[in-house]
């Protein structure tokens, strides 16, 4: 595979995306046929933030392809205490490695890391940003059970502001012909403008509306994410939003006798746990589905096998990005990086945040 590091799903040519799919299929169909090609090859899981699915699910997958791993899940235990820049992290986890698998709370930081590591680097969730390996998950289950990826009407219900679940999904489906997206959100919770930005450049169209229960009928895959607290600044502002959306069995009245209830996880209370029976309920499913990507995803990205410091990389602008939750507010030495969108707007590289020249 030509793509190095996967900062989201949208990095993979459409060519590349379905070969990790159906290289994800046969792999859950003959694993034995795989458990000794990644021998000798060490993944490391640098979770800077709290995960079961992400962060085991790597792992098992490395272990299922006869790989080790190495890693931390609570950076506290690990020189990042000690006040450790991310670049030296990298630098230093890259030369003991072959892949690394990073999730952190500020948006932009695996593009950060990829700047730095000799090793590809995949992005297991930055911030509210994005999550392409979720995404990898969500695509593999749809495949399976859909048996297509375009042409779908795919309600996403919730946090669409914070749920970076959301954001990849989306950037990943608009590359597919004919997909309709109901945006199903609070006006505090809608989706941000750059996602908004990408459907309309696609050959898919999308709506906003404030009803799940209205969406409902219309729907061939119901997308629920959970309120993600930790994006909030007061419990306050959490507690207004929390529990506006809950998908029960009477809410499934009206839903397609073939639609499929995808939820990234994990699951609060936006779900009641009697869903979890209905056959339509797939997110049980899509958590084993994601093991299988990312295994597919781990070979592809290890085929190269090669290991290559980065050339430095020179700032695009003199000055930084405005977002306080950008991985440049506290790595101080990152270069300003931003594209061109158009009159004086600039986009900054790592996190996706506006602001003018
Ligand atoms: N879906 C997902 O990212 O779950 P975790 O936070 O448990 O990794």
């Amino acid at each position: 595979m030509k793509t190095r590091n996967v900062l989201d799903l949208t990095d993979l040519t459409h060519d590349e995306l379905m070969a990790v799919i159906r290289l994800a299929d046969d792999i859950r169909k003959k694993p034995a046929d795989y458990a000794e090609v990644c021998r000798g090859r060490i993944l490391a899981t640098l979770f800077y933030e709290p995960s079961t699915r992400t962060q085991m699910s790597f792992q098992t997958a490395m272990l299922r392809l006869g790989g080790t791993i190495i890693g931390f899940a609570n950076p506290q235990n690990s020189s990042v205490a000690k006040g450790e820049s991310l670049k030296d992290t990298i630098t230093v986890v890259g030369g003991y490695t072959d892949i690394i698998a990073i999730r952190h709370p500020l948006e932009g930081t695996a593009a950060a890391a990829a700047m730095y590591s000799p090793v590809p680097v995949v992005n297991a969730g930055d911030g509210g940003h994005l999550h392409p390996t979720q995404t990898l998950t969500d695509v593999v289950t749809l495949h399976n059970e859909m048996g297509r990826l375009d042409n779908l009407t795919i309600g996403l219900c919730g946090d669409l502001k914070n749920g970076r679940t959301v954001h990849s999904l989306i950037k990943t489906m608009s590359t597919f012909k004919g997909n309709r997206f109901i945006l199903i959100s609070t006006p505090e919770l809608t989706i941000p403008q750059y996602i908004k930005d990408i459907i309309n450049a696609s050959e898919c169209t999308y709506k906003e509306i404030p009803s799940l229960a209205d969406a409902m009928p219309q729907l061939d895959v119901l997308y629920m994410t959970r309120i993600q607290r930790e994006r909030f600044s007061s419990i306050e502002e959490y507690n207004r939003q929390h529990g506006v959306f809950i998908l029960d069995k009477e809410k499934l009245r009206t839903a397609k006798k073939n639609m499929k209830i995808l939820h990234p996880l994990p699951r609060v209370d936006e779900i009641d746990v009697e869903v979890d029976y209905d056959d339509r309920a797939k997110y049980f499913e899509q958590t084993v589905y994601g093991m299988y990507g990312r295994m597919a995803l781990i070979m592809k990205l290890l085929e190269k096998g090669d290991k290559k410091y980065p050339a430095r990389i020179m700032p695009s602008h003199p000055f930084g990005c405005k977002n306080p939750k950008c991985i440049t507010s506290t790595e101080k030495y990152l270069p300003g990086i931003f594209r061109e969108a158009g009159g004086d707007m600039l986009i900054c590289k790592y996190c996706d945040g506006r602001r003018l020249i």
